[in-house]
């Protein structure tokens, strides 16, 4: 492997890795010799991932989290650290939508959507960087997606979140930059996972939406992972703010 890429002997939190673009982003990193943190609230997937990163001879623990609440977000940090000794890498990919129009969506809705998708990253990203600043060296990606970008229909929390996320990309980049964090954003188009299952489970509907896309296609989970890759290795070494998106060319319609 180019040593530019090679992770060994760095340890990474990835959020929602039990399963769909986290537990892809968890196996690449794996892959790539990290130590890899799964966090989630469902033990059951998050356990089959670590047992999955053992099998390819990393070091992995689960630690079982509900991100909307700031205790356990801080024990994720410190757990981690107990555990590893440091922390390199953070992937906020965890999140929650609803599909519903402006008229519909209640209140509490919009918030659960806000406090996963924004509030919960930045606790969690405050938490790991007090540790990396220490070190003064650590990069954080955070998933956003197409809709930050592009408004569909029924999903204004979740898009509007997600634009939030990829502003609070950008300032924890400036604000953190000085103590040698990097902070970038992977924004995926339509991908075949529980979360966009009402999108791709009929074929009919699939080859729809698919044939639309410039490449012609929804994408795999497993697409994701290399843009994440790149950007916690010392190739993206001089790149901070950004995001880079992996959508088969959706952006350019
Ligand atoms: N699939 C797509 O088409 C698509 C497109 C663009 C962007 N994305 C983005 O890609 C990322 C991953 O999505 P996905 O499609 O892989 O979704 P997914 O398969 O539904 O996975 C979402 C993950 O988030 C975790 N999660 C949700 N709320 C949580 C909470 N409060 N605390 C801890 N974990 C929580 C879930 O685990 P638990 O339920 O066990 O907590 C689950 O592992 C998201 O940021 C999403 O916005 C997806």
């Amino acid at each position: 492997m180019n040593a530019k890429y090679d992770l060994k002997g760095q340890t990474a939190i990835v959020t929602g890795g039990g399963k769909g673009i986290g537990r892809a982003i968890a196996l690449g990193l794996a892959e790539s010799g990290a130590a890899v943190v799964v966090a989630g609230r469902t033990l059951e997937p998050l356990e089959a991932v670590a047992a999955e990163i053992r099998a390819k001879g990393s070091k992995a623990m689960v630690v079982q989290t509900d991100l909307v609440d700031s205790a356990q977000v801080e024990a994720l940090a410190a757990k981690t650290v107990e555990a590893f000794g440091r922390i390199d890498i953070l992937v906020n990919n965890a999140a929650r939508s609803f599909l519903r129009s402006l008229m519909d969506l209640r209140e509490d809705g919009w918030d659960k959507v806000f406090d996963t998708n924004v509030k919960a990253v930045w606790l969690l990203s405050r938490a790991v960087a007090r540790t990396m600043m220490a070190r003064k060296s650590g990069t954080i990606i955070n998933i956003t997606t197409v809709g930050a970008e592009k408004a569909e229909l029924g999903m204004a929390a979740y898009g509007c979140s997600k634009a939030a996320l990829k502003m609070l990309t950008r300032c924890m980049a400036r604000e953190w930059a000085p103590f040698g964090i990097r902070v970038n954003a992977v924004g995926p188009g339509l991908t075949r996972t529980d979360f966009s299952k009402p999108l791709w489970s009929n074929p009919e509907m699939e080859k729809h939406i698919g044939a639309a896309l410039p490449l012609g296609r929804i994408a795999e989970p497993e697409e994701m992972a290399p843009a994440v890759l790149f950007l916690a290795s010392e190739g993206a070494r001089y790149m901070t703010g950004h995001t880079i998106y992996v959508d088969g060319g959706a952006l350019t319609m």
